[in-house]
C-alpha cells in the first residue's frame, strides 16, 4: 500500500518520515524548496525527548501525478492551500482512496469531500508542534498522540503508524477533539504578536490572560452551540481560562506539564509571519467569529486577534503581554 503525503512541510515530512521509518512506502509531495532540502540533506527527525532519527531514503515529488498511486493520502497542506490541493487531487487519485486532513480548523475535510466525492474523507488531528530548522532537520518540540475519526478503511494502516511510533487514536466523533485543539490554538495568534518563544510567552501571565480571555469567549459559544470539548490534556478544557490567569509562581507549579515544551517552540503561525506568508488565522481565531455570527452573538476578543494578525501580516510589531491585554481588553 502506498502512501502519499501531500503539501510535505514541517508535519508532513515529520510523520512521513517517521513513516518511512518505521518500513512504510511514503511518497512525498510539496514545493521545489522543500524537494531541494532534501534531496540535499535527507530528513532528520529530532524530538523534545531527545530522539535523533535519519532518513536517507525519501521519495520526494513536486507534481500531483505523484500521488495518483496512493490509497492513502495525509493531507498537511495550512488550511488556506486545502481547496486548490482537493482539486489537484480530485484530477489524480483513484476512486475509493482515503484522504486524511492532517491540519488545524475545523472544516477542512468538509471542503475536501466537496471536491472528492469518490474518495473518503477523513479528520485527523496533530496535537504536538514541529519546526523545520533547515537542512532537512524536523522537530517535533511538544507531546500528544495523533488523533483520527474512526473509519474502517484505515485498519490497514494502523500498524503502519504503531511502527513509526505515531500509533492512531481513534475517535467515534472527533469534532470534540478538533474544538479542543482549536482552543489550544487560539494562544497562535498570541505567541506569533509577542515574538516569543512557545515557553517564554506562556511563563508570563499578562499573555496567558490574553488566551484565557479568548478561550473563555470561545467556550461560552461552544456552550451555547452544545458542543463540549475533548478532554485532550490533563485539565478539562473548560477550566482552562482559571488555570492560565493563575500568578505565575503558582502557575509554574500547578501547570508544569503546560512548560515543559522545548525552549525553542514556536507556532507556526509565528513562522508564516516571519516568512511573509498569509497566516491560518481565518480558520483559527476566525472559525470561532464565524460560530458567533451563526448564534447571532459575537466574538469580540477572538475578532480583535484576527485583525490584529492581518496587521502582522503586512507591518511586523512585538506586542508586550500588558499591551496585548489592554488592547483586547478595550
Ligand atoms: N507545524 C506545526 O507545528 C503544526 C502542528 C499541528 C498542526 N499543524 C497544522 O498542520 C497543517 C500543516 O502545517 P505545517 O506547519 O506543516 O505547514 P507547512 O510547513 O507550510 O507545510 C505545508 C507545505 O505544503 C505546501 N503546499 C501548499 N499547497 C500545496 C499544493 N497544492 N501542492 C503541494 N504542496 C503544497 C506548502 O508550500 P507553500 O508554502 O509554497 O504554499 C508547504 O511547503 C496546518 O493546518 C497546521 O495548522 C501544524
Amino acid at each position: 500500500m502506498t502512501i502519499a503525503v501531500y503539501g510535505a512541510g514541517g508535519i508532513g515530512c515529520y510523520v512521513g518520515g517517521r513513516l518511512v521509518a518505521g518500513g512504510a512506502d511514503v511518497v512525498f509531495v510539496g514545493r521545489q524548496r522543500m524537494a531541494d532540502e532534501v534531496a540535499a540533506h535527507g530528513l532528520r527527525l529530532t524530538d523534545y525527548l531527545g530522539a535523533d532519527l535519519r532518513v536517507a531514503d525519501v521519495h520526494y515529488e513536486t507534481s500531483p501525478e505523484a500521488a495518483a498511486a496512493a490509497d492513502l493520502v495525509l493531507l498537511t497542506v495550512k488550511s488556506a492551500a486545502t481547496e486548490s490541493a482537493a482539486e489537484e487531487l480530485a484530477g489524480v487519485l483513484e476512486p475509493g482512496a482515503i484522504v486524511v486532513s492532517f491540519q488545524n480548523g475545523i472544516r477542512n475535510s468538509e471542503v475536501l469531500q466537496e471536491r472528492l466525492k469518490d474518495q473518503v474523507v477523513v479528520t485527523g488531528m496533530v496535537p504536538f508542534n514541529v519546526l523545520n530548522r533547515g537542512g532537512g532537520v524536523f522537530h517535533q518540540g511538544t507531546a500528544g498522540a495523533l488523533d483520527i475519526q474512526r473509519d474502517p478503511g484505515l485498519a490497514q494502516y494502523l500498524e503502519d503508524f504503531v511502527r513509526a511510533g505515531l500509533p492512531l487514536t481513534q475517535h467515534d466523533d472527533i469534532l470534540p477533539v478538533q474544538w479542543s485543539k482549536l482552543l489550544l490554538n487560539l494562544n497562535n495568534p498570541i505567541n506569533a504578536l509577542s515574538d516569543l518563544p512557545l515557553r517564554d510567552e506562556l511563563s508570563q501571565r499578562a499573555y496567558r490572560r490574553c488566551l484565557a480571555a479568548a478561550q473563555a469567549e470561545t467556550l461560552a459559544l461552544l456552550a451555547a452551540a452544545d458542543i463540549e470539548p475533548a478532554q485532550i490534556l490533563r485539565v478539562p478544557m473548560r477550566r482552562f481560562p482559571a488555570v492560565l490567569r493563575l500568578p505565575d509562581f503558582l502557575f509554574r507549579r500547578l501547570a508544569a506539564s503546560v512548560l515543559a515544551i522545548d525552549p525553542l517552540a514556536r507556532t507556526s503561525m509565528w513562522e508564516d509571519l516571519q516568512a511573509g506568508r498569509p497566516t491560518e488565522i481565518d480558520y483559527l481565531n476566525g472559525e470561532v467569529v464565524r460560530l458567533a455570527k451563526s448564534l447571532g452573538r459575537q466574538a469580540p476578543v477572538n475578532a480583535k486577534l484576527v485583525d490584529l494578525i492581518r496587521t502582522a501580516e503586512t507591518s511586523r510589531l512585538a506586542w508586550s503581554g500588558p499591551e496585548l491585554l489592554r488592547e483586547l481588553q478595550r
